[in-house]
């Protein structure tokens, strides 16, 4: 706390050389206030002061004992500083507005099942003010971090998940600013949040007989395709991408359509899902186009 105070005070005495030139003992304060509400800012250590005088960003406001702010705007953002008769700083306020945090909208998901998922958050309102998260998860009475890799990601990392738990885990993320807290806790079983990344490097090829090969790879970031194998769902669009035919679920990296149109243009993409079925079917791979010869 002090030193947030002595490092806010050099870029106090940069902005305002004014309060430089000054001797003031006082040290600055932050207050933080709810955008539309009133607040009282008090020149407490200037009491005994005749008539104190408050500035703005050292420019003259008002004199007051108290400097009242009603239905406060972002507008009323800044350094306020009381000052005595002989003009000397008895009350630096730093004043900021903002919002306490917003309930946290919270989704979790497995793209490398069975090792770990992750669950990403966002405030549906923007608290303005610097917010922080806690986050973590419980199996009944055991709690782990959800670990991030910077303070300021809204992602996070659950490893070591019990498969097959009859009880859900309870991520619990929690945003924290000067204004309040909020948590979300969100139930979580395992295998239902199975989600893989989309298939990669999908490539088409026309062969003879009016015939096309799909071939793909799997998503990168699923960990064990041995023991946890993957089920691929192909779709074929032309026309207006209107028309279209899915075809799977298959088990393979390729596939043989037959019967395809000589001058259609398809455009074809690879989902994928958990062989067993758990969870959600990936987003659809980037999709690849072939027009084929009129012949
Ligand atoms: C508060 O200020 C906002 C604009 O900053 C205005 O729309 C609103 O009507 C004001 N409310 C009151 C009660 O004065
Ligand atoms: C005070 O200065 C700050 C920083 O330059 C500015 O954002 C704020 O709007 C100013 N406030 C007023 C009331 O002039
Ligand atoms: C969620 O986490 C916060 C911060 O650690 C904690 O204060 C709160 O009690 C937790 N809520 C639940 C329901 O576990
Ligand atoms: C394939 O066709 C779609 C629809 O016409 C188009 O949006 C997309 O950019 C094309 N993709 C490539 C790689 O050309």
């Amino acid at each position: 706390m002090h030193l947030k105070y002595s490092l806010y005070t050099l870029s106090l005495f940069a902005f305002f050389p004014q309060i430089w030139s000054q001797d003031t003992s006082a040290e600055p304060k932050d207050v933080y206030v709810a955008l539309g509400s009133s607040v009282e800012l008090p020149c407490v250590d200037g009491r005994n002061a005749e008539l104190p005088e408050w500035r703005i960003n050292g420019s003259f406001l008002v004199s007051s004992p108290a400097l009242r702010l009603h239905n406060t705007s972002l507008d009323d953002q800044g350094v306020y500083t009381c000052h005595d008769a002989n003009g000397e700083i008895v009350e630096i306020v730093r004043l900021q507005l903002g919002h306490p945090p917003s309930l946290p909208d919270v989704h979790c998901w497995s793209p490398s099942y069975p090792i770990r998922a992750l669950c990403s958050w966002s405030l549906p309102q923007d608290p303005i003010l610097p917010t922080h998260y806690i986050s973590t998860y419980r199996l009944r009475d055991d709690v782990y971090s959800c670990q991030r890799q910077s303070e300021q990601d809204r992602q996070c990392v659950l490893e070591e998940l019990d498969l097959f738990s009859n009880v859900p885990y309870l991520v619990n993320i929690t945003a924290v600013n000067a204004l309040g807290s909020t948590s979300r806790v969100l139930p979580v079983i395992f295998e239902d949040i199975v989600k893989p990344d989309p298939p990669v490097n999908v490539k088409v090829t026309a062969l003879p007989g009016k015939k096309l090969h799909v071939q793909w790879a799997p998503p990168p970031t699923w960990p064990d395709l041995v023991n946890f194998p993957l089920k691929y769902k192909v779709q074929f669009r032309w026309g207006n991408a209107n028309a279209d035919s899915i075809m799977g679920p298959i088990e393979s990296e390729s596939m043989v359509r037959s019967a395809v149109m000589p001058g259609r243009t398809y455009h074809i993409r690879v989902s994928v899902m958990d062989h067993l079925g758990h969870g959600q079917s990936s987003e659809w791979s980037d999709t690849v186009n072939i027009t084929l010869p009129r012949s």
